[in-house]
C-alpha cells in the first residue's frame, strides 16, 4: 500500500521568523543528548504550536529527518495551523492501539507528522501510559529530532507528563502576557517533576523591541 502524504499547505517564508527558528535550531543542536523536544507554554495562545512547526521545518531543512508530534489531544490546533484537509489517525488511536497507520510523511523533505486524532477522554492517561514510552523509544531510533507540542500547563498536567519523558522542554513565553512570578513557579514545578528546560522562546516581541522579528530565542532567564 502507498502511503498517503500529509500535503501541509501554510509554509510561508517571512525572513523574520525563518531567522529566529533557526537560531532556536542552532542553540538548541549544541546541548547534548537533546532529541526529543517538547514545546508548551503556561497558557493557551502562547505560540507552542508556531514553534513547534517552524523548529521542526528549520531542522528539517537542514536535512535532519524529523517527525512533528501533536500530543495536544486536548484542543489540538496543528491540523488547522497546517491547513491540512486528510482526516487521518494519530497519537490517540496510536496510544489506545486502535490504529498502526499513524506516523505520515508530508511534502516537506525528512519531516514527518503523527497528528493528535480524535479526541480521547482521558489524555492525561494515555501520555502516562508505557505504550508512550514504547513510541517515543521507537521514534528516537528512526529520527534525528521528535518535537512534540503540548498541552498549556495551566490546564493540564500533559506537557509535564510528556516533558519528563523528553530529552528537553522549550517553554514559549507571550511577551507582556506571561507573569515572571508564573513564570519562576512552572519552572520550580518543572525541575521538582525532573523535566529539563532547555530553553524559552519570547513570542509577539515588538518589532522595535528586538534585532530580528517577532520570535526570540533564549537560554532559560535565571
Ligand atoms: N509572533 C506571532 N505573530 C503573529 N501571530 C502569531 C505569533 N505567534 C502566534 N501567532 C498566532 O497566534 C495564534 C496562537 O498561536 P499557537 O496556535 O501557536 O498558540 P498555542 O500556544 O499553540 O495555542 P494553544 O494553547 O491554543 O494550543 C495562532 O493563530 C498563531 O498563528
Ligand atoms: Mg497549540
Amino acid at each position: 500500500m502507498e502511503q498517503q502524504i500529509i500535503e501541509i499547505r501554510n509554509i510561508s517564508s517571512s525572513t523574520n521568523t525563518d531567522e529566529a527558528f533557526r537560531t532556536l535550531r542552532t542553540n538548541l543542536m549544541y546541548i547534548d543528548d537533546l532529541k526529543v523536544i517538547t514545546i508548551s507554554s503556561s497558557s493557551p495562545n502562547e505560540g507552542k504550536t508556531v514553534t513547534a512547526f517552524n523548529l521542526a521545518y528549520q531542522f528539517a531543512k537542514l536535512g535532519k529527518r524529523v517527525v512533528l508530534v501533536d500530543a495536544d489531544m486536548r484542543r489540538s490546533s496543528l491540523r488547522s495551523y497546517l491547513m491540512l484537509k486528510d482526516k487521518v489517525s494519530g497519537l490517540s488511536e496510536a496510544l489506545s492501539r486502535q490504529s498502526r497507520n499513524y506516523l505520515f510523511p508530508t511534502n516537506v523533505d525528512n519531516l514527518f507528522v503523527i497528528l493528535s486524532g480524535k479526541n480521547p477522554p482521558n489524555p492525561s492517561e494515555l501520555l502516562s501510559s508505557p505504550i508512550f514510552d514504547q513510541l517515543i523509544s521507537a521514534l528516537k531510533e528512526n529520527f534525528d529530532y521528535v518535537i512534540i507540542d503540548t498541552a498549556p500547563m495551566a490546564v493540564s498536567m500533559d506537557a509535564t507528563i510528556v516533558g519528563r519523558k523528553s530529552d528537553g522542554l522549550v517553554m514559549v513565553i507571550r511577551n507582556e502576557m506571561t507573569r515572571k512570578k508564573n513564570l519562576r513557579r512552572i519552572r520550580a514545578d518543572l525541575e521538582r517533576n525532573g523535566v529539563r528546560l532547555v530553553g524559552a522562546v519570547l513570542n509577539r516581541v515588538k518589532k522595535n523591541q528586538i534585532d530580528y522579528g517577532d520570535y526570540r530565542y533564549e537560554k532559560y532567564y535565571e
